[in-house]
């Protein structure tokens, strides 16, 4: 056992991933990938939530799995699996819903806002999505779930509801931490950058994809709402830049005073074309290893099967512990 920290974090499949995605977790998890014991899961049990077309979930399963990898998630070093292959997150899901209150489910901000967008398919998945979301944290023990800070509210209710079972019998979970990036935790909406920038849009110049050609990256920056004061400043009176300057930085690693001082007194569309150029130059190695990738499933499959077995035998534990101190009496095998 190795004595690392433990992460936990997950993309859900149910679009492709967006800028916003890779800038305000995946990217952090690259970076933290060294120093903790990490599991980054594909979180398709998430995904049928809302509606997905079968074919179309599977593929982009695959396909998100492969983006982890080409954004420099190591295979070798971290435990990456799909949610659905571990089914002790279904089981204690059932178990955590057992001691999750409805009227704090019901004030989960994504829950209202999924709501409204799924009026015609309001169902209990959508309302016990974050106590879902709590046990894909809590079977791993986890110490820091790096994500972006829409999440903020369910890693709240993953920490109450560990709490809550600690108290309620012994201690049992690790309650977890938040990481989110101090800059790039919320990156907006390109057409409106007043609300975060997410795949479920319907202009597709409001987000970027990791996997979008160089020529429509472009396109989309260069068509980027701003302001008419033509100053590149990060200030909220002027969202648009801001959150260029955002992008700017997460994929420089420069400050954002370094960029304000680099950019005084030079004009938006300057500013436009230097913000698309870094975008590229960042994506552009995770857009040829993920091609490389879908191309090789076996390699693809080998993953994502070691990597459900080492998460099989760790989420196992937990449960085995949860079930017992619940009062279920433990199964005999002959
Ligand atoms: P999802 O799939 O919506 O998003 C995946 C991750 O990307 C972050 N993110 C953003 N960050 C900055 N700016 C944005 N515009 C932006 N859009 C998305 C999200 O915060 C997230 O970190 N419920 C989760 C998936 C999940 C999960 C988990 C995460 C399921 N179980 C356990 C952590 C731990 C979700 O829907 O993320």
């Amino acid at each position: 056992m190795s004595d690392k920290k433990v992460i936990f974090s997950g993309v859900k499949p149910s679009g492709d991933l967006t800028l916003g995605n890779y800038l305000g977790a995946i990217k952090n998890w690259v970076d933290l990938q060294d120093e903790y014991d990490c599991y980054y899961c594909v979180v398709d049990m998430h995904a049928i939530t809302v509606h997905q077309e079968p074919k179309d979930l599977r593929k982009r399963t695959l396909e998100i799995l492969a983006q982890y990898i080409a954004a420099g998630i190591d295979p070798e070093k971290n435990t990456m699996f799909i949610q659905s292959h571990v089914s002790a997150h279904a089981e204690l899901t059932w178990v955590l819903n057992s001691m999750s209150y409805m009227g704090q489910l019901n004030r989960m901000t994504q829950f209202k806002e999924k709501s409204k967008d799924n009026a015609d398919n309001l169902n209990a998945g959508l309302f016990t999505y974050p106590v879902l979301m709590a046990s894909d944290i809590l079977l791993y023990q986890a110490d820091l779930v790096p994500v972006g800070d829409d999440q903020k509210q369910h890693l709240e209710l993953a920490r109450d509801l560990a709490e809550r079972f600690n108290n309620r019998y012994s201690p049992t979970f690790v309650v977890p931490e938040i990481y989110t990036s101090k800059v790039g935790s919320r990156i907006m909406g390109l057409q409106d950058p007043t609300s975060k920038m997410s795949k479920s849009g319907d202009n597709e110049n409001d987000y970027i994809l990791l996997i979008d050609s160089p020529k429509a990256t472009e396109k989309k920056i260069k068509r980027a709402v701003t302001d008419s004061l033509n100053k590149v400043r990060y200030s909220d009176d002027q969202p648009g830049i801001k959150n260029l300057i955002t992008i700017y930085s997460k994929m420089t690693g420069e400050s954002v005073e370094s960029i304000e001082a680099k950019y005084e007194g030079v004009g938006y569309g300057k500013f436009k074309s230097d913000v698309a150029e870094v975008v590229n130059e960042g994506l552009q190695p995770i857009r040829d290893e993920f091609e490389r990738l879908m191309n090789n499933k076996d390699y693809l499959e080998d993953v994502y099967m070691n990597g459900a077995n080492a998460a099989e035998r760790v989420a196992r534990k937990t449960l085995r512990k949860v079930y017992k101190k619940v009062g279920f009496i433990p199964r005999k095998f002959k």
